[in-house]
């Protein structure tokens, strides 16, 4: 296997704030890699020292074989990044600003549009391209950095939280631009905070919080580590919860476990669909009604939870209560 991305025991610190304490990374060529943690865990701080924009204190790194430290213009020259922040000039046009980013990676006058061209009509910016991107919404000034940043033909692809800020239609179109550009080869290292985003678009993920590296596997070896498939039931009557969970304790991998306010009887299990039947006709011989019935697998959430103790999108909605977790809707 090639890595397109290697680094070994990366810290930085700002004065006393430790932003990295020694990561290791490693990307396979043509992979994506998502570097999920929530605010200031060390995402930005780790893609700046990878993209030669800021030296770690300790630790080295290579990026398309390339050593970060002595071999910058290297780096430079196979990468691409998208930074947190859009690098758009408001003042100039969407094409104006795709042929400066042209000018800069030393292509011709003729080269710089023709390549700008190309790229507006990729992402679906022609129609905009002559007007002032003061006047882009938050999805087209996304699309027009991610453009800027594949004006150099990048091998290796850095984008820091892509899709931060835009809505659901938008997300999915900067997913599958993503996409298509992982199928032509090119290396991804994304970061995000979003769960669904890592478990989208990543071969593997490496999950951050204050700047260790607390797990990293593929989506599916993440969620195993939190347990199976559970069952999730609701009942009509409180009353009936111990008994129903002794009546279908047969067909669980583990032990149930019940919640009386939410009326849920949860059971661990192993072939999720059969057991639903079995239960379901089991708890119906027993006249015991069924108000809700549902499968669950782990979500990274439960994963994000278990490792941290805390929720990576707490922001919004409090994931410490049991009920405001299941009150999601799954992923998958
Ligand atoms: N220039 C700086 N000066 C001082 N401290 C900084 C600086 N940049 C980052 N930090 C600190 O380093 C830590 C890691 O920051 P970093 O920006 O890498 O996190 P992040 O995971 O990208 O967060 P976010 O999700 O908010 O973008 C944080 O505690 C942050 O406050
Ligand atoms: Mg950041």
């Amino acid at each position: 296997m090639t890595l397109a991305i290697k680094a070994s025991g990366l810290a930085k610190a700002y004065g006393d704030v430790i932003a990295l304490n020694g990561i290791d990374i490693e990307v396979e060529q043509g992979t994506v890699l998502g570097l999920l943690g929530p605010n200031g865990s060390g995402k930005t701080t780790t893609v700046r020292i990878l993209a030669t924009l800021l030296q770690a204190d300790s630790g080295s790194a290579s990026v398309g074989g390339f050593d970060v430290a002595t071999q910058q213009d290297e780096v430079r020259s196979v990468i691409g990044l998208t930074g947190q922040y859009a690098a758009v000039d408001e003042y100039l046009t969407g094409r104006e600003n795709l042929e400066l980013f042209g000018r800069l990676f030393h292509l011709s006058k003729f080269d710089a549009a023709k390549r700008a061209a190309e790229l507006l009509d990729r992402f679906d910016l022609t129609d905009a391209a002559d007007r002032g991107i003061k006047g882009y919404s938050g999805g087209m000034r996304r699309r027009l950095d991610l453009a800027a940043s594949l004006i150099g033909r990048p091998n290796v692809l850095f984008l820091d939280e892509p899709t931060t800020g835009l809505d659901p239609r938008s997300r999915q179109g900067m997913w599958e631009v993503i996409e298509a550009l992982v199928a032509d080869g090119t290396t991804v290292l994304l970061t995000t905070q979003y769960l669904e985003e890592a478990d989208q678009l990543a071969d593997r993920i490496v999950v951050l919080d204050h700047g260790n590296v607390i797990a990293q596997g593929t989506s599916d070896q993440l969620k195993s580590q939190v347990g199976g498939d559970r069952i999730e039931i609701v009942l009509e009557n409180v009353s009936e919860i111990a008994r129903a969970a002794e009546l279908i304790a047969e067909f669980g991998s583990a032990p149930a476990t019940t919640e009386d306010v939410t009326k849920t009887v949860l059971l661990p299990v192993a072939g999720g669909s059969t057991a639903i039947v079995n239960i379901v006709r089991k708890l119906d011989e027993n006249k015991i009604s069924i108000a809700d019935i549902a499968l669950r697998r782990p979500t990274l959430d439960d994963v994000f939870l278990s490792l941290t103790g805390h929720a990576a999108e707490d922001k919004t909605e409090t994931l410490d209560s049991p009920k405001g977790r299941r009150g999601r809707k799954a992923r998958r």
